[in-house]
């Protein structure tokens, strides 16, 4: 089992480069299954989520390069494989091949998708609109087998803009017959970067990034090429660290529209920042003031920040109250922060915080990956040691945290405790 043992530090300077998003990556790469030409993505980051996918790439049978951060993945030897409970339970992303095997093969046999535990996470909303597109679907020992004759465009109004459903229909209907509409679609940039890449390689997904997103079916795609935007919510877990212990703290490779939700709460919170066009620095300031924080679809909030950034309200001056409103089971990291010292109090996804406490190091676990984001922002403030374990989570999403962390003047140590 990995953990690691993070030092609490009072300023960290220098500057951290952010790595392309885990969540258009892992929806990029299955996506390139559509077409049997060469793709070509760029500024991928070297995380766990991204090796396992290309794994599963390999089984069904894709050659691919992987070389500073760019990806060449050649699928004219693929074919359509049933895809097992062994990779598919992994990570949440797996479901992306649901969509891209049905677009391309019309067929796919795959298991259920894994990922954090953080709520149901039903994916009720992609199975409905695939029956609407004509596709069969049985679900049998925690597998969905997928099959249709003919695949059609259809219009499809999402009950709760859902960013994996909306990517799963983009990638199900872009080789369909006819015209495919979704509405009310997750606007997600994520989204945008996909719809790039799609048609980069000559599909015609149009609105991505709206609420309304319409796919005009097209027969064949060629080669396609992309960059994966960065990765917001890395971004924002830094800038998160240098609002409490940064000294003109440089987060590098941003775009500071993806962040603005998370700005704006640092702003207001007493937080000063400059920014650049693709570079944010920040510093920390004396006295943060208490803010109330609730997630929310983008442009909202991003749940995925929320963790972390509920380890800054605890160095709030007075009672931030923190909401989170997509996911039933986001603050399991509670408890750890508690033990460390945090006054929270925390009932139906809502937690009122208590600050300013002192934070002491302490044995602390990830409970999911942005819960491990948090125990480290926690770490970097507390007086002390502090070990968290089950960090394989937090492995999934931010790529050579501890070398980052470590160029910016952080004492920080991975330990395998199976070594
Ligand atoms: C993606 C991200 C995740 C992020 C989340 C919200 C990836 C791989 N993961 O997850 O990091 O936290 O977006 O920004 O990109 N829902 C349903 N039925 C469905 C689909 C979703 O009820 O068929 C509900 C979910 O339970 C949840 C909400 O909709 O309450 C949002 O889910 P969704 O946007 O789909 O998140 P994911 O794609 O799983």
């Amino acid at each position: 089992m990995k953990k690691l043992i993070i030092e609490g530090c009072k300023e960290i300077s220098g500057t951290i480069k952010i790595n392309g998003a885990k969540n258009s990556v892992v929806a990029l790469i299955p996506a390139s299954i559509l077409t049997k030409g060469k793709c070509t993505i760029t500024n991928v980051p070297d995380i766990s989520d991204v090796r396992i996918l290309l794994e599963m790439m390999k089984e069904l049978g894709s050659e691919i390069v992987f070389e500073n951060d760019t990806i060449i993945i050649d699928n004219k030897n693929v074919s359509n494989k049933p895809i097992s409970e062994h990779y598919a339970s992994k990570i949440r992303a797996s479901y992306y091949f649901m969509g891209s095997l049905i677009g391309a093969y019309h067929k796919a046999e795959i298991a259920y998708p894994g990922g954090c535990v953080i709520g149901s996470r039903p994916i009720d909303y992609h199975i409905a609109a695939f029956k609407k597109m004509g596709v069969h679907i049985e679900e049998k020992d925690s597998q969905y087998t997928l099959n249709v004759d003919n695949l059609k465009g259809c219009e499809f109004y999402l009950d709760f803009p859902s960013v994996g459903a909306t990517i799963n229909i983009m990638l199900s209907s872009v080789l369909a017959e006819g015209k495919t509409i979704i509405e009310n679609a997750a606007k997600e940039p994520e989204i945008a970067n996909v719809a790039t890449f799609l048609n980069s390689m000559g599909a015609r997904v149009f609105g991505a990034g709206t609420s309304t997103i319409t796919i005009e079916g097209v027969s064949k795609l060629s080669d396609g090429f992309v960059e994966t935007i960065p990765d917001r919510i890395e971004a924002g877990t830094y800038l998160i660290i240098g609002a409490l212990i940064g000294n003109n703290l440089k987060i590098e490779n941003v775009i500071k529209e993806h962040l603005l939700a998370l700005l704006c709460k640092l702003k207001e919170a007493g937080i000063e920042y400059q920014s650049t066009v693709n570079s944010i620095t920040i510093s920390k300031s004396e006295k943060i003031k208490a803010v109330n924080v609730k997630t929310s679809v983008f442009p909202g909030f991003p749940t995925d920040l929320g963790q972390p950034m509920s380890a800054l309200l605890t160095q709030c001056e007075g009672e931030s109250l923190f909401e989170e409103t997509i996911y039933e089971n986001r603050l399991r990291h509670v408890p750890h922060l508690n033990s460390m010292g945090a006054n929270i109090k925390a009932f139906d996804n809502k937690a009122i915080i208590k600050g300013r406490t002192p934070l002491h190091g302490r044995k602390v676990k990830a409970t999911d990956l942005r819960a491990g984001a948090s125990m480290v922002v926690a770490g970097l403030i507390a007086e002390g040691t502090t070990e968290v374990y089950n960090i394989e989570h937090l492995l999934r999403g931010y790529e050579r945290i501890v070398d980052k962390l470590s160029e910016v003047g952080v004492n920080i140590k991975l330990i395998d405790d199976e070594k």
